[in-house]
């Protein structure tokens, strides 16, 4: 066990929706404490570099087209071995299988409309991390 931070970025549909608080106090009520916050808009570049392993999927021309179509909150993370609690308390990627109980579970039906991102291993956390607060 070991503390880690990481990063979740809340997408369009959820800034969209207005579940910006309801989503960031699941993580709070965690116990999670927020390092970092900012607002931007992804442009097609940069859901390239984010996104780099999904680039030639056939599902990556929907998701860019998704996560470019409005703003977008970055969130570092910080908690007891927190890449593994986020992932767990988000849900499987698609909403309509994620259990009740977790952000997507709760709040989303689609597998890609799924309101909420989270980095998927420690070394991602540091590479999206860097990609978003490059000075932290
Ligand atoms: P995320 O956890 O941000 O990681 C990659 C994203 O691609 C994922 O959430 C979804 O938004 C999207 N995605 C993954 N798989 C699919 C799929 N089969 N169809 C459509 N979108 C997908």
């Amino acid at each position: 066990m070991t503390i880690q931070r990481t990063l979740i970025l809340l997408k369009p549909d959820a800034v969209e929706r207005q579940l910006v608080g309801a989503i960031l106090s699941r993580f709070e009520q965690k116990g999670l404490k927020l390092i970092e916050m900012r607002w931007f808009r992804f442009t097609p570049e940069l859901a390239r570099c984010h996104y780099a392993e999904h680039v030639g999927k056939a599902f990556y021309a929907g998701l860019e087209e998704y996560i470019t179509s409005g703003p977008v909150i970055a969130v570092v993370l910080e908690g007891l071995d927190a890449v593994e609690v986020v992932r767990r308390l988000i849900g499987p990627t698609n909403g309509a299988e994620a259990p009740p109980g977790t952000i997507r579970g709760d709040f989303s039906l689609s597998n890609q409309r799924n309101l909420v991102h989270a980095s998927d291993s420690p070394a991602s956390a540091l590479r999206e991390i860097k990609i978003f607060f490059p000075t932290i």
